[in-house]
């Protein structure tokens, strides 16, 4: 199994990351992405990518920077991209929901980062919260790149959207194991093209709502996507495992 979005770089798990990262290869995750959301948490996701064999780090500002970050944050992300354990850039995006308010502002540091990602050939994962027309829009401007939708919780009908594009893969988290509209997105998912992940510490999956979800979770998320494809938990994690592969920069 790969969980390819936690933030393990989240102070919830400082106390025991050593343990975590263990209970997750123990249930049988052969990789873990640290995903960034600022300067700090991206720099601390490479430090935990280089402590541990198996996990690796995905580097970005999310739009809730928009209006805070500067030229030199944007170097410092950048210099990040050669290290050999960063495999995409994010989490990136745009999001009506709680984000800043000045959607432009958004979609320049959105735009910028695009741009950053795709100079050094690095794919990019996204973060969406309420913006899929803008971000689609968007994301179509730069058809030579390669664009992860991170827990997907769009409608059957953004699903169609994502099929239509064959760089655009898509990512479900526990949200599949309790609400209905996901699922029935999941139905219609490209079997090539789809990937499992956890976003610990948040969004645990059924049977552990309410709990700081961690790694070793994803197998939560990964026989519901099983069971809505129809296929066996076996061939559906070799799926995954495959397509996490053929979209991240892993090394090893
Ligand atoms: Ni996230």
């Amino acid at each position: 199994m790969t969980d390819t979005h936690s933030h393990l770089n989240d102070e919830r798990f400082s106390e025991d990351l050593a343990e975590v990262i263990e209970r997750a290869f123990a249930e049988g995750v052969r990789r873990i992405n640290v995903v960034g959301y600022s300067v700090e948490s991206s720099e601390r996701a490479v430090e935990i990518a280089e402590a541990y064999h198996g996990v690796f780090a995905v580097v970005g500002l999310h739009p809730y920077e928009a209006e805070r970050y500067t030229p030199s944050s944007l170097r410092s992300l950048e210099r990040l991209l050669d290290h050999p354990k960063v495999v995409a850039v994010g989490e990136i995006g745009l999001d009506y929901y709680r984000g800043p308010e000045d959607r432009e502002s958004q979609k320049r540091l959105f735009r910028e980062q695009i741009e950053i990602a795709l100079r050094n050939s690095l794919p990019v994962v996204l973060h969406v919260r309420d913006a899929f027309q803008d971000v689609v829009e968007i994301v179509g401007g730069f058809p030579e790149g390669k664009f992860l939708f991170h827990s997907f919780s769009g409608s059957p009908d953004d699903m169609d959207v994502i099929l239509t594009h064959e760089n655009w893969y898509v990512s479900f988290s526990g949200m599949i194991t309790f609400l209905e509209n996901v699922r029935k997105a999941a139905e219609k998912a490209p079997r090539d093209r789809t990937v499992v992940e956890t976003d610990a510490p948040y969004l645990a999956p059924v049977p552990k709502r309410g709990k700081r979800n961690e790694p070793a979770f994803v197998k939560y998320t990964l026989r519901e996507l099983a069971r809505v494809w129809g296929v066996g938990v076996v061939e559906a994690e070799g799926m995954t495992d495959g397509n996490a592969e053929s979209f991240f920069r892993y090394g090893e």
